[in-house]
């Protein structure tokens, strides 16, 4: 070879040799090289695995994959760019071959009823939003709409309510309908919506999977039924997870059963503060007692595993004194995303709900007097510390 050809070629393609790396490294490969035409057939045809191109498979992102679908129980699982990827492959697979209609929980993450409403609306994609806590209304709801998919999420996004996800995916199996639920609040370590019937489960892995604020990524898991589906959508659009994001999320997942654990201890402890706090109207929080969905939360949650994602009314609040407490907040990050290993705080109305007119907040319960809180893994005293200076000055 002259040099021109030897600096292209040297020192590539070599086989890993007879070692295994402890943990998976970043493939940044487009491609792969197989030894014979035949094997890189089978390959393309799926009848050997094995990676070939970067938008249908990647070792990286393969990897957490493979851990995902074992935690969730799953058949498999897509590691996707974010979240909300997730969300759009889930709901193309759910709707190929079922009515293009969407029954979905009244009170979701904003950029979702967002996509639903911007996006799958104008494609013809009709979507009704039904409160799922009134589990009648919403069955009755599901049989007049018959829709192709039904969408929740585990913890609701911003007011913490938990669905009875078991009986919604009886109404959604008895309607003919694929079940999406959001797992992003709950994790699969505390609860696991394949095994209570759902369909699809979706993660963004940029919260509490990733877990560092560095990482912008999310997971689709499926049944068995709509793996096909997701193949095919997902090699066709390539809405992939980058190898990089791939790593980080696969090396933050190693810790995430202790950080769960600890923020999960850490929110109940400042949920049981904030209650008694005099400038504190209401806690919104699963893990509570008195939550009106406890009866639901001991069903479907392990003990002591209740999320780590609180929200708080300031009492005779609105913009100007969410506004102020929060700029008064030393540790206590303010920024948009949540499940980290830092404590966060959110003000819903100008962030995740932003896009919902004023009136639809006030109607579906998210008051301009709610702040929300991402519970970290410091010190819980700290974090006490840190929102008592903040809300008494
Ligand atoms: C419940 C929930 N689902 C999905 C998403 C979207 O995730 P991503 O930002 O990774 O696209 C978010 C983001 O905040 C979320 O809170």
């Amino acid at each position: 070879m002259k040099r021109e050809s030897k600096i292209v070629h040297t020192g590539d393609r070599k086989k890993p040799g007879n070692f295994i790396p402890v943990t998976t490294p970043i493939y940044t490969a487009a491609s792969y090289f197989y030894d014979s035409m035949d094997q890189l057939d089978r390959v393309l045809g799926r009848e050997e695995p094995g990676p070939c191109y970067a938008r249908y498979d990647n070792p990286t992102t393969s990897a957490l994959e493979e851990l995902v679908a074992e935690l969730e129980g799953a058949y498999a699982a897509f590691a996707t760019s974010s979240g909300m990827s997730a969300l759009h492959l889930a709901l193309l697979a759910a709707l190929i071959d079922r009515p293009r209609r969407v029954v979905a929980g009244s009170v979701i993450y904003g950029a979702t009823s967002s996509m639903l409403m911007k996006i799958f609306e104008p494609f013809g994609v009709d979507t009704t939003f039904s409160d799922v806590q009134d589990l009648a209304a919403f069955e009755k709801c599901v049989t007049d709409v018959k829709p192709g998919a039904i969408l929740i999420e585990t913890i609701t996004n911003p007011l913490m309510r938990v669905p009875a996800i078991d009986k919604i995916a009886e109404i959604s199996k008895n309607a003919g309908a694929a079940l999406i639920v959001d797992n992003t609040f709950a994790t699969p370590l505390l609860v696991r919506p394949l095994e209570l019937g759902a369909n699809l489960v979706v993660h963004s892995a940029t919260k509490y999977m990733a877990g560092h604020g560095d990482v912008l990524g999310g997971v689709l898991v499926t049944d068995e039924a709509h793996f096909n589906s997701i193949k095919t959508i997902s090699r066709t659009l390539g809405p992939v997870m980058s190898p990089f994001e791939g790593y980080l999320t696969m090396r933050g997942m190693k810790t995430m059963g202790l950080r769960m654990e600890r923020q999960c201890a850490n929110a109940c402890k400042v949920a049981s503060w904030l209650a008694t706090h005099p400038r504190v109207e209401r806690v919104h929080f699963s893990g509570d007692p008195s939550h009106p969905d406890a009866a639901t939360v001991q069903r479907l949650f392990p003990k002591n595993l209740y999320g780590a994602m609180l929200a708080f009314e300031i009492k005779d609040g609105g913009r100007k004194e969410i506004f102020e407490t929060m700029e008064r907040l030393k540790m206590i990050v303010r920024a948009t995303s949540l499940g980290d290993v830092h404590t966060m705080a959110l003000y819903p109305a100008i962030a995740s709900h932003r896009d919902l007119a004023p009136k639809q907040r006030q109607r579906l319960g998210i008051g301009d007097n709610l702040l929300r809180i991402s519970v970290g893994i410091e010190a819980p005293e700290d974090i006490i510390e840190d929102l008592d200076q903040a809300l008494k000055s």
